[in-house]
């Protein structure tokens, strides 16, 4: 009988393990452990996370700010994705050394290559300071007022609580604002590139094959962090030395199969998975159809110029796969939300919401949540929709505007600053514009701008549109304004820009282009601004007190765990395929062979390098092959999001397995609703990350700094 109960433990266990969730690391012990050792983890929370001793969480760091990397050698070497260190290694190339196109492996240390502005934060410590962050909170009536008082004792907090002279305290927010963390951090600023493979291999598939299952990306680069003599953070110098890490990973080259236990540690930016129903709907009716609009027409236009001329696929290729990146990833959320019935599943969860406040005597206090979340996503919905097709159009997609509009802010600094402000914020500006005209084209600004603008007139809601683009007759405009103004070049900007404020004030006023970034900008900031933002500060209130009420109200087997926000969190589920469709089922596991598959000569996304075909067919596989495939990448039941890219997949014993980088394009609604059935991480696999090091770089300087735990058949 005993026996019975605890298989039936150890089954609910599991399958509700499968649920997703981004956890805290410190708070594994009571939330996750039992789960966790269920489904097969063999290491204890303590391994994960220890403020005392060296645990997991001192090998995985912040990679500059919107990836995560792990420490893989005692020698402070990292991996993180190649799509993360993409601007370094692009940085460093030229038409001589493309590293971009042909990779670049540093064989001894000292051709590691310094970067500037490259950093990677560790946590040393976190701690939940809610209570001290919320006194006098309780007291105080008004939204503004609390939100002041919280702000003051974040900063008291974040100035005054211990730490060395190296580190910085940072406060971050949970649950909504229902509870605040403590996180002591360590910053090193002197990163080296140390290698990466050719885009064939990194970026392999690009666009086409981005949030993409079945997958063969090696979507990894390396880098190594240096510190001062006394192994701690230091800017870049000749005379700083491999840093010496906490902990560092082994890579297991055991590899992986259907149903193992994964794990992965990364810092996932922000998810929204408690909204209610209303906004859900919203995101999937009206806000990212606008989105998709847009850059539609943007993209369209954008590869119609590149595919025929090659300076122009060069200048856009970045921004391309930047805009191109959410647009898919919001198509597949607009269809997984649906298909997965996220509104009505949401609506269920709300009903029974509602029950259990009527049950608990809560009414007065929680009663009215969901009628006001009504009434507020109701009353926002015409000024969600404006800010999107403005912040898509005039910030985002239309280059010619979102430059006016940095002219504009530099004009609406006058109203508030003197004449000294101006002048620094036009040099940066006359600085920063430098950079962004060598990638300008104004013929493809000018057809992006004719589609857009037309958008903005039909579907901008007509009570925020400006009277003279009504019905505006896209052609003639985008003519008479690529003609006449001067923001389409850095010269002609710079005419623009000089003198006192006054002449450039004037100069701007009389320019085309510069005339209607101002009259979109001055009615979107009066029209909708002010109002969206009244009624946004109504919703984050109510989603705190929603956020609290759900905490209060769910039991420990609810699951409830706190929205990303970009701070350090563990997630885990196991190797697992999915159904993406009727009659179809994908593997979890992809091979080498498959790359052999999708080869295009000369093709841009689909090309294979000579190198990586000859291995394939000697089937140089070295220890990294099973049975005589190379594995390449695997999908797991792991909830990741943005942010996560570079995060180490971790086994059972916590050795390294893979590398995410993406999500199934079926399941990138997981942002919102993490459905079991289709929700999947993609990983690069660890042995693919070795042998391309080892087999194709033949970097055997790199691998022997590696702990690598083989399979004990091949030793
Ligand atoms: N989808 C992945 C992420 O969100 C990879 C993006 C980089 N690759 C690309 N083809 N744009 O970051
Ligand atoms: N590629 C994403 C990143 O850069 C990770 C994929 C995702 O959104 O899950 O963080």
């Amino acid at each position: 009988m005993k026996y019975i109960k605890l298989l039936l433990l150890l089954f609910i266990l599991q399958t509700q393990a499968q649920q997703g969730g981004m956890w805290i690391p410190s708070l594994l012990k009571g939330m996750n452990e039992a789960e966790m050792k269920s489904l097969g983890m063999k290491i204890s929370a303590k391994d994960i996370y220890d403020a005392n001793t060296s645990s997991l969480k001192d090998a995985v760091p912040q990679f500059n700010g919107g990836c995560t990397a792990e420490v893989i050698s005692t020698k402070g070497l990292i991996l993180t994705n190649h799509h993360c260190g993409f601007d370094v290694i692009q940085n460093h190339s030229t038409v001589e050394h493309d590293y971009l196109r042909d990779g670049f492996w540093a064989y001894k240390m000292e051709d590691e290559i310094p970067n500037k502005d490259l950093e990677v934060t560790f946590i040393v410590k976190i701690e939940d300071i809610t209570i001290k962050i919320l006194e006098g909170v309780a007291a105080l009536t008004s939204e503004t007022e609390k939100q002041k008082k919280i702000q003051e004792n974040i900063s008291n907090l974040t100035k005054n609580s211990p730490k060395e002279s190296w580190q910085e305290n940072r406060v971050r927010n949970f649950y909504d604002g229902n509870q605040f963390l403590l996180f002591v951090i360590e910053s090193f600023k002197d990163v080296r590139f140390v290698g990466a493979p050719p885009s064939s291999i990194g970026k392999f598939g690009s666009d086409t094959d981005n949030w993409v299952w079945p997958r063969h990306t090696g979507d990894f680069s390396l880098f190594r962090i240096y510190a001062d003599k006394n192994n701690r953070p230091a800017a870049y110098s000749v005379d700083n030395v491999p840093y010496i890490p906490k902990k560092s990973l082994a890579i297991s080259a055991d590899g992986i199969k259907e149903n193992d236990f994964t794990m992965v540690l990364g810092y996932p930016g922000r998810t929204q998975e408690y909204l209610p129903s209303f906004a859900v709907s919203q995101i999937v009716e009206d806000l990212n159809p606008a989105k998709i609009e847009v850059r539609d027409a943007a993209l369209k236009v954008q590869d119609g110029f590149m595919r025929k001329d090659n300076a122009i696929k060069i200048q856009y290729a970045s921004k391309y796969a930047g805009i191109a990146n959410y647009w898919k990833k919001w198509i597949g959320e607009t269809k997984g939300l649906k298909k997965s019935n996220a509104v009505a599943i949401k609506q269920k969860f709300e009903k029974s919401f509602q029950e259990k406040v009527t049950k608990a005597g809560k009414q007065a206090e929680y009663g009215s949540l969901l009628s006001d979340f009504e009434k507020n996503y109701t009353d926002i919905k015409e000024y969600s929709i404006a800010r999107d097709y403005f912040t898509e159009i005039v910030l985002r997609n239309t280059e010619l505007l979102a430059t006016g509009y940095k002219l504009y802010q530099l004009e609406q600094l006058l109203t508030t600053k003197e004449e000294q402000a101006f002048t620094d914020r036009k040099t940066n500006l006359i600085n920063g514009l430098g950079d962004f005209y060598k990638d300008f084209n104004a013929s493809v600004d000018e057809k992006v701008f004719e589609q857009l603008i037309a958008i903005y007139s039909k579907k901008f809601p007509k009570q925020f549109l400006p009277a003279s683009l009504e019905n505006v007759n896209a052609a003639a405009l985008s003519s008479d304004i690529y003609s006449n103004s001067k923001i389409i070049s850095y010269d002609k900007v710079k005419e623009l820009l000089e003198g006192d404020s006054k002449s450039v004030i004037e100069k701007l006023n009389n320019d085309k282009g510069y005339q209607l970034i101002k009259v979109m900008a001055d009615s979107y900031l009066k029209n909708v601004g002010p109002k969206y933002d009244e009624i946004n500060l109504k919703n984050i209130a109510t989603q705190r007190t929603y956020m609290k009420a759900i905490l209060e109200l769910s039991l420990k087997s609810d699951r409830i765990f706190p929205d990303a926000n970009s701070t350090l969190r563990v997630t885990y589920g196991k190797v697992k395929g999915y159904k993406p469709n009727d009659a179809v089922y994908y593997e979890p596991i992809t091979y080498l062979d498959g790359i052999i598959e999708k080869y295009i000569p000369g093709d841009y996304e689909f090309d294979v390098p000579k190198k990586l075909i000859d291995l394939y067919n000697t089937k140089d596989y070295g220890l990294y092959g099973v049975k005589g495939k190379m594995p390449v990448c695997f999908i797991a039941t792991n909830h990741t999001t943005g942010g996560n890219s570079g995060s180490p997949a971790l086994d059972a014993n916590g050795n390294l397995i893979g590398l995410n980088f993406d999500r199934v394009w079926e399941g990138t609604m997981s942002d919102i609703y993490y459905s079991p059935e289709i929700c999947r991480n993609i990983m690069v696999d660890a042995r693919y990350v070795l042998f391309i090091i080892d087999k194709f770089a033949g970097a055997k300087n790199i691998i022997n700094e590696l702990k690598i735990i083989y399979p004990a058949i091949k030793k």
